[in-house]
């Protein structure tokens, strides 16, 4: 069985103020301590999957590039010693203010092929706003430097904050362009319960603007397109050939596995995940036991519904014979109803159903009256 690993490493300087993602400043001591833990989860996990082969491995976070050249060689090391591994893809999340040359190059001699730099703007004002602690010009910097070293070197952007103009946007998308780049992922900005913008929103400190958002987001579109990048999920924009192999499995639903804490898993028939209680996690670890949480196999409504859901985000759209031949059912008879109420948003033609790429920005609310 092909399956994609990711691994989590739930450190960051400081808390982003839009962050809901598992992560915590913590000491070298407990990252140390994190490490053997994730190494024995490493050892414990390939024992159940030694018939699996690891196609795409991705190293998120929290923060990878806060690891130390040697403290992530470490890692890799002990996935490439117990997993049997086939890799067509590896990817290193960086952020700008700890990424470095010397941990560039290990990661290159890991057999990493892929870099995702977190630079979400080049506006110092939304960086600001966002509370992240690097400014343009590290943001820039830490760009040439992976472009230096890899071919394939992807951006996140965070995009229809607060403050900003679409002029400011488009100039980050045209100066990372500039250097070289091959793949952008631009999320909507989420302003998610239990973080400092939340707090700050709900205090009256800012509004949101929807219609703004989607401008902003129709605009990066479009520049992107000019720039010979295509839109192969709702946020996710790539040259040809640098479409992420590893996200491209979470949305056709084919098995992962996460390690670490956090980290979350699918075997192509439950989902199942590590407590997010990092401390809880490496005393679990200590004891010889997996920090597994939740594990719930899905029914096949919730296959469906997934499916539906992951498959009208992307390029491709739904295969609806595909579709109903695994599920035994006939898609376009049981959602007649709804496929005509939303049908101008729709493409429906050779047995495949896509949204226009009009109105990706409203995707949420037409999938969910598809599911
Ligand atoms: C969990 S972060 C890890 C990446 C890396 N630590 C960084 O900060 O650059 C992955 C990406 O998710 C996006 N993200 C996280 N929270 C978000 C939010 N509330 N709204 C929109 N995008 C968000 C950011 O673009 C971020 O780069
Ligand atoms: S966005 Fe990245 S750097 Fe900021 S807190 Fe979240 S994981 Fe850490």
């Amino acid at each position: 069985m092909d399956i994609s690993l990711y691994v989590h490493i739930p450190f960051c300087k400081k808390k982003c103020r839009y962050c809901d993602f598992v992560s915590l400043n913590s000491s070298d001591e407990f990252i140390e301590r994190y490490l053997r833990a994730l190494e024995a989860e490493t050892v414990a996990r390939s024992k159940e999957y030694k018939n699996a082969k690891i196609k795409t491995l991705y190293f998120g976070g929290g923060t990878p590039s806060l690891l130390t050249a040697r403290q992530f060689l470490r890692i890799s090391d002990a996935i490439k010693n117990n997993f049997d591994i086939d890799l067509v893809e590896t990817t290193v999340e960086c952020n700008p203010e700890s990424v470095s040359e010397e941990k560039l190059i290990a990661y290159k001699n890991a057999g990493v092929d892929r870099i995702s730099v977190g630079v979400q703007s080049l506006d110092n004002g939304i960086l600001r706003f966002l509370g992240r602690i690097h400014d343009r010009e590290a943001a820039i910097n830490a760009v040439k430097l992976a472009v230096k070293y890899f071919d394939n070197v992807s951006c996140d952007l965070i995009i229809g904050v607060p403050g900003e103009s679409v002029f400011s946007v488009l100039n980050s998308v045209d100066v990372l362009c500039g250097e070289g780049i091959t793949h952008i992922s631009a999320y909507g900005l989420k302003i998610e319960e239990g973080t400092v913008l939340y707090d700050m929103q709900t205090a009256g400190m800012f509004e949101t603007d929807d219609d703004f958002a989607a401008d902003v987001y129709d605009a990066v579109c479009a520049r992107l397109r000019d720039k010979g990048f295509h839109r192969y999920e709702i946020s996710n924009f790539a040259k040809a050939g640098f479409e992420s192999a590893h996200n491209k499995c979470y949305w056709k639903r084919t098995p992962y596995l996460g390690l670490g804490a956090a980290a979350y898993s699918f075997d192509g028939f439950s989902r199942f995940n590590n407590t997010e209680n990092v401390t809880l996690y490496a005393e679990k670890l200590e004891s010889g036991i997996l920090a597994e949480v939740n594990r719930a196999t899905l029914s096949k409504e919730d296959a469906m519904t997934e499916t539906v859901m992951l498959s009208l985000r992307t390029e491709g759209g739904l295969d609806v014979k595909s579709f109903n031949e695994k599920f035994g059912c006939d898609f376009m008879r049981d959602k007649a109803e709804a496929l005509e109420k939303n049908r101008r948003f729709l493409q429906i033609e050779n047995n495949n159903i896509k949204l226009n790429k009009e109105y990706y920005y409203i995707s949420n609310s037409i999938i969910s009256d598809l599911i």
